[in-house]
């Protein structure tokens, strides 16, 4: 079996968390009966550097052709003034719009040897494992009408339209219900329904849905304020938290930092199952460009690392094989070995391209 991986590194320390992923898959190539084939393009800066747009249609297509597409990260200060539909995060959007992937799974999992490198006390983070269900593909990010109006007093106006249908609620809350079932059942609904009609839509359906087929999974609604709070109270009474494209980003960050650091997340954006069952997924870590240390060898490489384990579990199915690549980490980790962002006192700190190769040096004596 060959799969066809497409590798968009992008901007800032992209290419650089994008090279050890590159060298992780040739590790597997050598090891494992998957073969991965690889192709790369441009997006974001990177893209309107070359040919002004954050992403080509060439670069489209072949996301759209390949099995999994593997993410770095998009933007930077150089293109604060660039319009918006040709910023580099515009290329992101599209990838995400036009491939469909409508579920952004962010798990939040806090390693036990860096319990002490949360801002918050050991105790309340220690052990944590949430997943974040982040609706991708609607909400505010993508609503009609947006844009920026003159007014005839000579004042501007902006609008941003947050919109949801019943199908892409049920879709969703599906995703987080399934995955709960997995996990310790029980899922907890985030929206505004105190404030925004998309809010009670989104509780009403998610009421129906649950009642309807999940009734066997405990769900609990909450509003997403009282959410970004109780996470940061007791972020261990959760389990599966699902919210919509907004609140997701928000609170997909907060609960990032929970875990120590926003280098460790990693996540997976899947669209629906077509007839031949096949997924188009986009896996990324969850951490931006990072243009201050870029290109200094600093960034950890680990947030994309398990982005890729996440591509191994969900587009092919290589449980095991993403189960080697975590626990390849975790005990790298219980070494001692840090990258600056989750540096602590009397551990060991190195770069990127030496925490790669200690992953798989792990990973050689995992599989051996
Ligand atoms: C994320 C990022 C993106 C988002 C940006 C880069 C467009 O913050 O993936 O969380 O807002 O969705
Ligand atoms: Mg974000």
């Amino acid at each position: 079996m060959t799969q066809n991986l497409l590798l968009l590194p992008g901007d800032g320390i992209g290419p650089e968390v994008m090279a050890e992923v590159e060298r992780l898959i040739a590790w597997f190539n050598a090891k494992a009966h998957t073969k991965f084939e690889t192709t790369h393009d441009l997006v974001g800066g990177a893209s309107y550097d070359k040919h002004g747009l954050p992403i080509t249609e060439a670069a489209m297509k072949k996301a759209l052709e390949a099995d999994a597409v593997l993410f770095g990260a998009v933007g930077g200060p150089k293109y604060a003034s660039v319009p918006y539909d040709k910023r580099p995060e515009a290329g992101l959007l599209r990838l995400r719009k036009d491939l469909g992937l409508f579920a952004n799974l962010r798990p939040a999992l806090c390693f036990d040897a860096l319990k002490e490198s949360s801002t918050l006390k050991p105790e309340i983070v220690a052990g944590l494992d949430i997943m974040i269900v982040r609706e991708l593909t609607g909400g505010v990010y993508f609503g009609e009408p947006r844009g920026i109006t003159n007014l005839p007093n000579g004042e501007r106006r902006a609008v941003d339209t947050q919109v949801y249908a019943t199908h892409e609620i049920h879709r969703i809350a599906r995703v987080a219900f399934e995955l709960a079932r997995l996990r310790r059942n029980k899922v907890a609904s985030a929206e505004k329904h105190n404030v925004m009609t998309s809010g009670l839509l989104w509780k009403e359906e998610v009421t129906k849905l649950h009642a309807a087929e999940y009734k066997d999974v405990e769900l609990t609604h909450i509003l997403a304020d009282n959410c970004a709070m109780q996470l940061v109270r007791n972020p261990k009474q959760f389990d599966v938290i699902v919210t919509d494209n907004l609140f997701g980003d928000i609170l997909s960050d907060e609960a990032a930092q929970l875990t120590g650091s926003i280098g460790m997340l990693p996540s997976a954006s899947l669209g629906a199952r077509d007839a031949n069952g096949k997924q188009r997924a986009l896996y990324e870590p969850i951490h931006g460009s990072a243009p201050d240390i870029a290109g200094q060898g600093k960034a950890n490489p680990i947030a994309n690392i398990l982005s890729f384990a996440m591509c191994l579990r969900y587009s092919f199915a290589m449980k095991k094989e993403a189960g080697l690549v975590e626990r390849a980490v975790s005990a790298v980790l219980d070494q001692g070995l840090r990258t600056p962002d989750i540096m602590q006192p009397g551990m060991r700190q190195i770069g990127t391209s030496e925490m790669g190769s200690a992953i798989r040096a792990a990973l050689d004596k995992l599989a051996a």
